[in-house]
């Protein structure tokens, strides 16, 4: 366990997964003791101050636990801009390290490459040479699977060379992995891959709509493009806040590569889903809901306004078809590395559903889709 001596360098929390772990160390008392440096995009610490604290409020974090972060815990850099504050004193005292920092868009972001390759890489090496770092956990993502992974995948059976991937953003994370693992062989390194995360199991949607609208989607069309049997794996944003700091702060971990999914046991199917929604929009359970192409959710198109909103309807075929992929893989990502250093199990995603459809319902589905094309 960490001790009150440690200090947590943490990269990203201005996003989905860095909030939340801000969020937990704010409010959970045990982990009050540990010291944090926060490394945030901006012009001065002001500013990357009322960054941060923006990005907490969306956590429902209080004021009061706000504010026990000041510019004090702002170190002003990029993961491209290490040269910036590799010199600072603050970082000497820096003994574990989380970087969940990256771009995650799954559209053509022209900076996919340098910020999660390079810039990846450029930290790692700086933090490497920190005095008195005990760990650094560097967040990739269970999808450096590819695009035909078997039913249920151990942490060992990737990255793979050549493999074909769905987006550039998840080949970005592939070859970050497997350029940290070369290049920093005698680094305390540990790489947690978190399956789809989804909302957050108390707050639903409220920090961030992302991926839930392509439920959504699939919903209100009645349609998915897997059989309903078919399951999907996806965790809610605080457990994986809990388990990183879990992994980064435990005293002995036996691994160096950690999957945080629900498991195949854990695993939701389509028709669970669909049973899920039904509960939480109180509708009679839906038999209508049904296996289909493609082609037959874009015939729908006529109807893309009142089933999305007001939309792009070029643009939602593209996310149809591209979320669409992701839901036929009936892929599941093996926990059992995880749970057995401790992490607890995670909550099934139906269990938290009607959290995120009850903080989702004042935003339409197509408005909701723009955070994962940013
Ligand atoms: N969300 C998921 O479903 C999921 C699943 C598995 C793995 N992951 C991994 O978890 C990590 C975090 O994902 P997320 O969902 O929290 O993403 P997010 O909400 O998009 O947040 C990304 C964070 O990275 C920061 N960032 C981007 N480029 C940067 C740069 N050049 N230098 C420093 N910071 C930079 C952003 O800062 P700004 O605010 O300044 O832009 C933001 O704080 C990613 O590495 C992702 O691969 C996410």
């Amino acid at each position: 366990m960490s001790t009150t001596k440690d200090c947590l360098l943490l990269a990203g929390a201005t996003g989905f997964l860095g909030g939340a772990i801000l969020s937990e160390l704010l409010q959970n008392e045990e982990l009050s003791g540990l010291k944090v440096l926060l490394v945030v995009r901006a012009k001065t610490p002001s500013e990357g101050l009322e960054r941060v604290w923006k990005s907490l409020r969306r956590f429902e974090v209080s004021e009061e636990n706000i504010e026990r972060i000041r510019v004090e815990n702002i170190v002003c850099g990029g993961l491209t801009t290490t040269e910036s504050f590799a010199d600072d004193p603050r970082l000497q005292k820096v003994t574990l390290v989380i970087n969940c920092a990256g771009i995650t868009s799954f559209g053509p972001h022209p900076e996919v490459w340098t910020t999660n390759v390079d810039g990846t890489l450029a930290f790692a090496h700086m933090v490497s040479k920190l005095p008195h770092l005990r760990r650094l956990i560097h967040v990739s993502t269970a999808m450096i699977c590819g695009s035909k992974p078997p039913h249920v995948v151990q942490e060992d059976m990737y990255p793979q060379p050549k493999l074909r991937h769905f987006v550039p953003y998840t080949e970005s994370k592939a070859e970050a992995e497997r350029r940290l693992r070369e290049e920093l062989p005698n680094c305390p390194l540990v790489i947690v891959r978190p399956t789809i995360v989804v909302g957050h199991s108390k707050l639903g949607c409220k920090p961030s709509g992302s991926i839930f609208w392509a439920f959504r989607m699939s919903d209100a069309l009645r349609m998915v493009t897997a059989p309903l049997t078919s399951r999907i794996d996806v965790v809610p944003v605080d457990y994986v806040a809990q388990a990183l700091l879990h992994l980064v702060r435990a005293k002995k971990l036996h691994h160096t590569t950690y999957h945080l999914g629900a498991g195949d046991e854990q695993s939701c199917s389509f028709g669970e889903i669909n049973d899920a929604f039904s509960r939480a929009m109180k509708r009679k359970k839906g038999s209508d809901f049904r296996q289909a192409t493609f082609h037959e959710a874009a015939e729908l198109q006529p109807h893309f306004y009142e089933l999305f909103g007001k939309c792009n309807k070029r643009f939602m075929l593209g996310a149809m078809r591209l979320y669409g992929s992701f839901a036929s893989l009936n892929t599941a990502f093996d926990n059992s590395r995880a749970v057995e250093d401790g992490v607890p199990t995670p909550p099934r995603f139906t269990d938290y559903l009607h959290e995120c459809y009850n903080s989702s319902k004042d935003i339409t589905i197509s408005d909701q889709a723009m955070i994962d094309f940013a």
